[in-house]
Order: C-alpha cells, then structure tokens, then sequence
C-alpha cells in the first residue's frame, strides 16, 4: 500500500470517533516496533519525524525505511508525517521527499524558540496549506504554544503560559484552511510536564472543548502526550538512570479529549523511555555483552509493547482495514474541489 494522506486517516478516525498516535521515529527500530504494535493490534499509523530526526537518521534513509514499512504491512494505511516544521522550506523539503503530511509549527519562529505573532503565524501556515494541498499532502498547524525543549526545539516554561485563545483558533482556522490544529492546553514535550499528578484541572479540557464546538470539522492534535509512566521510570532508575520524579498526561485526559474532536496524539517521550530502560537493564546486567542486537530487540520489543497499548487506548486499534485509502492525487482534487475545504466558512456554506 502507498502511504496514504493524513487527512484521510483522520476523517476516518473522526467518523469512527477515535484517536490516532502519531509516534516519533530516528531510526529502523522504532519504526518496526511501531509497525509491529499496528500489526498485533491491526492499526491505521501515522509515523514523524522531527527535523532533529531527518538530519540524525538522514532524510533519504528514513524515507526508505518507512517505505519498507509500506512495502512489507500492505494492509496498514501509513501517514508520514514531518513533525515540527519550523519554515516553508522544512515542509516543501518534506513534501518533495514523498511525506503525505506536513506541520507547519508557526506558533514559533524559524529558530523554534521564540513565540511568533499570530500574523506571522498565519502567513507562513497559510503559505504551506497553498503548497501541500495541491500536492494532496494534508497540513497541521499550531496555535498557543506548548512548554518544554527537545533537542532544542520548544519554547521552554510549564506549558501553561501561552494556552490557545478559542477566538484565535476559529480565525487561524479560517485564514489558514488546515486539516488539522495543534493546540495548547497545558502539555509540554518531554518527561518533566508535571511535578505533581495532574488533578484534572490543571489540563484546560475546557478550552480544547470550546474549540471543538466552534470547529468541528478540524481534526484536533495534543502534543506532549506522552504519560511519563512510573514503571517505565523506575526501570530507567532501577538500572543507573537519574530521572527526577514527574508525571505525564493522563491516558484518562487523553481519551476525554478524543471524545472532544482530538484525532492525533503525539507521544514520543514514553517511547524515548521504554527504550532507554531496556537498553540499561542489558548493560547493567550483563556488562560483558557488547553486540548491539543484544540489546536492541529488547529496546524494540519494549518500544512496541507501549506503542500498542497506545494504539488500544486511543481506539485506532482494529481500524486498519476499515476504508480503502486514497491515492494522494485523489486527495488533491478534493482540496481543488472544495469538498475538502475545513474552514468554518465553507463547511457553512456546504
Ligand atoms: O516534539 C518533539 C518530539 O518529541 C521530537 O523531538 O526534536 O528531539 O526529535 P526531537
Ligand atoms: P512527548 O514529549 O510528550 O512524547 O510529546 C511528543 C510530541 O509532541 C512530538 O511532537
Ligand atoms: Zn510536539
């Protein structure tokens, strides 16, 4: 099966009233072990990478591997997704390497630290949505700006300083034309995201609520998903690791939001975890061992385990074979035809 659009994946997702994880990847592992969780769990995918990940793995072996992945898992639609696009350049580079999806991050600047205005943000988003669409590649965009730094990208804080204004998302929306909407509620990137157990008040469920009414028809994204979960933590200390105690998002918070309009949900940080824990408990247990797969299939095989409870939390768990998926040429007369135009106006006037 060719990767399919994301677009499409998510109108699925939407029809069938669940959420898909869109899980990180650097290198082969990762992914078969993403590939292996949608298998046992028979899961519609969407697979990114970040730009830090395009420039470690290369652009040309990662590319190659996902389309192994499409080539060996037929029956698996996959996105390919260019997670946190900080300019116009990173997504066309994406796009002409063959990702079915792009985000557009215009919530910061090209240096993807420093907050933008909303018009610049607008601009740059909308200057993508042109580009990809008649390309049939479906576009992500961001408003607010989430908490935390991974691999220098990020704004840094708590992630609750710049949560998105509703008004805001609804005219982004409109002037921009994405498929989909990241937006701020709290969630920050990487492990510390909370120093406490997040009671439930402390996600802003309720903007991301208000957003849905006002936009039903745009697939909703949280970033900085991941649950940080205690067994994987201890793991990572029990065999050397110095993680600091914190807490992620709670699965609970995640699955109110799917039943709110979020169709994407990104985790990476848990992954990052499992697989840091089986590769110390390898080393600390048996020191003299020193060839790579000896501790890379563990690393896999746990990658995989997370990925696939996941896949059964968020409810993309026996979707796979639910549509069949559309060439991206397809997609692109649907962009060209207005029949895939999200913005408030249009779906309106339908
Ligand atoms: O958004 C952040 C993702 O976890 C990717 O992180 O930029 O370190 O590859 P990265
Ligand atoms: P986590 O750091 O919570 O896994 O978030 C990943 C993410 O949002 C990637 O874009
Ligand atoms: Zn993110």
């Amino acid at each position: 099966m060719p990767l399919v659009s994301m677009r499409q994946l998510l109108d699925e997702a939407a029809k069938g009233g669940y959420g898909v994880g869109a899980f990180n990847v650097n290198d082969m592992e990762q992914i078969q072990a993403i590939m292996g969780a949608a298998k046992e769990t028979n899961s519609p995918v969407i697979i990114q990478a970040s730009r830090g990940a395009r420039q470690f793995a290369q652009d040309r072996y990662l590319f190659h591997l996902i389309l192994a992945a499409a080539e060996l898992n037929p029956d698996i639609p996959i996105a390919m997704h260019q997670d946190h696009g900080n300019s116009f350049e990173t997504c066309k580079s994406a796009i002409e390497l063959g990702y079915t999806s792009v985000m557009m991050d215009g919530s910061l600047k090209e240096d993807g630290k420093t907050p933008s205005t909303f018009e610049e943000n607008v601009e740059v988003t909308r200057k993508v949505v042109e580009y990809a669409h008649e390309r049939g590649v479906t576009v992500e965009g961001e408003i607010g700006v989430l908490g935390g730094v991974e691999d220098g990208h990020g704004a840094g804080g708590t992630g609750l300083e710049h949560i998105t204004d509703p008004d805001q998302a609804v005219e982004f929306a409109e002037r921009t034309g994405v498929d989909a909407l990241a937006i701020a509620i709290g969630t920050s990137h990487g492990a510390y995201k909370f120093t406490k157990k997040p009671d439930g008040s402390v996600l802003k469920m309720d903007v991301l609520i208000a957003i849905h009414k006002r936009l039903p028809q745009t697939h909703l994204v949280m970033h900085g998903s991941s649950s940080v979960p205690k067994d994987l933590q201890d793991v990572v200390n029990k065999y050397g690791g110095k993680l600091k105690e914190t807490w992620g998002v709670p699965v609970e918070e995640i699955q109110l939001g799917i039943r709110n309009g979020v169709r994407k949900i990104n985790v990476d940080t848990d992954n990052r975890l499992a697989m840091t824990g089986a590769i110390r408990k390898v080393l600390w247990e048996t020191p003299e061992k020193f060839d790579p797969r000896d501790y890379m299939k563990p690393a896999r095989e746990a990658m995989q385990k997370v990925v696939a409870l996941r896949m059964t939390q968020f409810g993309q768990a026996g979707h796979a074979g639910d549509y069949k998926p559309m060439l991206i040429t397809e997609i692109a007369k649907g962009y060209a035809d207005g029949s895939l135009d999200t913005r408030p106006s249009m779906a309106a006037a339908r």
